[in-house]
């Protein structure tokens, strides 16, 4: 286990957010955890697990313990003739994990290429891409849970997941650390291409194998999405807005063009915040040091030295844009701490 204290976590979050956290700790294993939460310093509800704080937006110092596992393993559990199940650490990158499916030929995943993170975090906010989300293939989550003192597996029924939402954003918030994640993949191939431009590129690049999906959905994401590495953001500031038919209905009938997706909720849609936000005229501009991507206005960056404060008011003047427009709200998806 590693310990630090008053530590920067400019280096922590893809926002780039310079705050300072009281402590820092970095845990591999369930006897970690154990020793960490044991130890008085880590008060209730005084810690945070980050993963590579890739959907995250610190507005303040944080005053308590940040937490990343550091477990890197993925291992084969078991296999049938259809399936491998696999258990991964939790701090293996998610797109290295994916590289790994593709390379044993494992389907399930390759559609969620290049998203950035760990597979710590992944079960958190369910990620989901062109079609597929992390709970297709979750079959449990190994969990320290921090009020009972122990670790413990929870299956995926357990985790409620839904459109980026699960347990772990409400009722295990602050109590379970996710230590490792088991992933169901497919031997046979299962690919699913129906979502905006993935057809065209697979078929461009050669058929529907493996490998061409992943190609496909990597260079459809580098050329809509800001690498953070470069320019700070954290993915989808927005969630896309699930509403009543009605509504999308009086927007079509404005909009014809405006983009729309069945959820599984009876008389429920969902609209693209993207398009609503680009709609308000936002895309590429700025306020202040924080931005609109100019690609992708459901993308919010910082442009260079961005507070925090500088990109909540830029969240919530395109909030209320959006709201007077088209009667709609929209919601964050990032973790607002
Ligand atoms: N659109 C615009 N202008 C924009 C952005 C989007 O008109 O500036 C339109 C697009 O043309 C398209 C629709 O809005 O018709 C939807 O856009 P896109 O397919 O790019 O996806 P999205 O709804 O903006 C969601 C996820 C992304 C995920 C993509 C692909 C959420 C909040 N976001 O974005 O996830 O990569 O679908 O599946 O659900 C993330 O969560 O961080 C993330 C990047």
């Amino acid at each position: 286990m590693k310990l630090q204290q008053d530590i920067d976590l400019a280096p922590y979050n893809s926002f780039g957010v310079s705050v300072r956290a009281a402590r820092y700790a970095e845990i591999t294993s369930e006897q970690d955890a154990a020793e960490l939460f044991a130890d008085n310093g880590v008060a209730e509800g005084k810690w945070l697990a980050l993963g590579d704080g890739c959907n995250v937006l610190f507005t303040k110092d944080y005053d308590g313990t940040i937490v990343r596992v550091t477990d890197y393993a993925i291992d084969i559990e078991s296999e049938d003739s259809e399936s491998v199940t696999i258990r991964v650490g939790g701090g293996v990158e998610w797109d290295d994990m994916v590289e790994w499916c593709v390379e044993h030929n494992l389907w399930g995943i390759e559609n969620l290429s290049l998203i950035p993170g760990t597979v710590g975090a992944s079960p958190v906010q369910n990620i989901g891409a062109y079609g597929a989300e992390a709970a297709d293939t979750i079959v449990s989550v190994e969990i320290w849970d921090t009020v009972e003192g122990r670790a413990r597996s929870l299956a995926a029924e357990e985790c409620h997941f839904g459109y980026r939402e699960s347990v772990f954003k409400h009722e295990f918030k602050g109590r379970a650390l996710v230590l490792a994640v088991r992933f169901r993949l497919s031997k046979e191939a299962n690919p699913r291409l129906d979502y905006g431009d993935v057809r065209a590129k697979v078929e461009a690049l050669g058929g529907a194998t493996l490998r061409n999906i992943r190609q496909a959905v990597v260079e459809i994401r580098r050329s809509k999405l800001p690498d953070h590495k470069v320019i700070g953001n954290a993915g989808s500031f927005f969630k896309n807005p699930v509403v009543e038919t009605s509504v999308a209905e009086r927007i079509k009938a404005e909009w014809p063009e405006a983009p729309i997706y069945p959820t599984a909720e009876e008389g429920k849609v969902k609209l693209a915040a993207g398009w609503l936000i680009d709609k308000c005229g936002w895309k590429g501009r700025a306020l202040g040091r924080a931005g609109v991507h100019d690609r992708q206005a459901l993308v919010l960056v910082n442009l260079g030295g961005a507070s925090a404060e500088e990109v909540i008011t830029l969240a919530n003047t395109i909030r209320e844009d959006v709201a007077s427009k088209f009667g709609v709200e929209i919601s964050p998806e990032v973790n607002i701490i």
